[in-house]
């Protein structure tokens, strides 16, 4: 299937959304975050580049996505009440260092799994995913548990942590052409999906689902 449209997230989905820079990953991942917000499903973004939400930073070369609330990471930490609300629709912006951004990432995974019932996205895994290995393998192993369909952003596959990988019940792909990323993308997803992978021009992207994962979860926040 093409673009964002018709990607339903359920309780269950891990998405990776990878490809290599300036292949419309963000682009792609925002326009998911749109389709679940118009569904009704409550959003938080882990936000590094300020990108997601219709006050981040406006460079000019990014399209910014349609979360209507900006905070930092330290405004959230003084007002986590907020990820109770109804219609949560949230970038957080993290600050410093990538060791500072994984440690607060871990952070904040505590919290998205204890208040639960939302989709949680983090763009730029590739960047401090080392220094939250176990968070994000918490993440992709826990989150069906608090309904809270996730959405890993990556440059390449092979950044997301292998237990995390195997988690995935959809992939979204623009161009890789590392092998090391093309096997795990075989691993995954199947050789002729690497293949076409391997192939793809700037902008276009595959998409591959689990069709043996679980049966979509009925479950709508009240
Ligand atoms: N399908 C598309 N057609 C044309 N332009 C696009 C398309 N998707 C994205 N773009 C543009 O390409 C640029 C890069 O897109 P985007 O920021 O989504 O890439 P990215 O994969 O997230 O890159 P990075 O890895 O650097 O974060 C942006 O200016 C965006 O507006
Ligand atoms: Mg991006």
């Amino acid at each position: 299937m093409s673009g964002g449209r018709g990607v339903i997230l359920r309780p269950e989905d891990v998405v990776l959304c990878v490809g290599k820079r300036g292949t419309g990953k963000s682009t792609r991942a925002k326009a998911m975050l749109a389709a679940a917000m118009a569904a009704g499903q409550r959003v938080l973004a882990f936000d590094p580049h300020d990108e997601y939400s219709k006050h981040g930073r406006d460079s000019g070369q990014v399209r910014l996505g349609p979360l209507t609330q900006r905070m930092t990471l330290v405004e959230l930490a003084d007002n986590l009440d907020v990820l109770e609300e109804d219609g949560l629709a949230l970038a957080v912006v993290p600050e410093g260092s990538q060791r500072d951004k994984g440690e607060d990432f871990a952070a904040l995974v505590d919290d998205v799994l204890d208040v639960g019932e939302l989709v949680f996205l983090a763009d730029e895994v590739g960047q401090w995913g080392r220094y939250a290995i176990e968070a994000l393998e918490e993440l992709a192993c826990q989150s069906r548990h608090s309904a809270v369909p996730v959405v890993l952003v990556a440059q390449r596959l092979t950044q997301i942590p292998k237990t995390a990988r195997t988690q995935a019940t959809q992939l979204n792909s623009g161009r890789q052409d590392n092998p090391d990323d093309l096997k795990a993308l075989a691993d995954l997803a199947g050789d002729d999906f690497a293949v076409a992978v391997a192939r793809l021009a700037r902008g276009e992207h595959k998409h591959w689902r689990d069709d043996a994962g679980p049966e979509p979860a009925k479950g709508k926040r009240k």
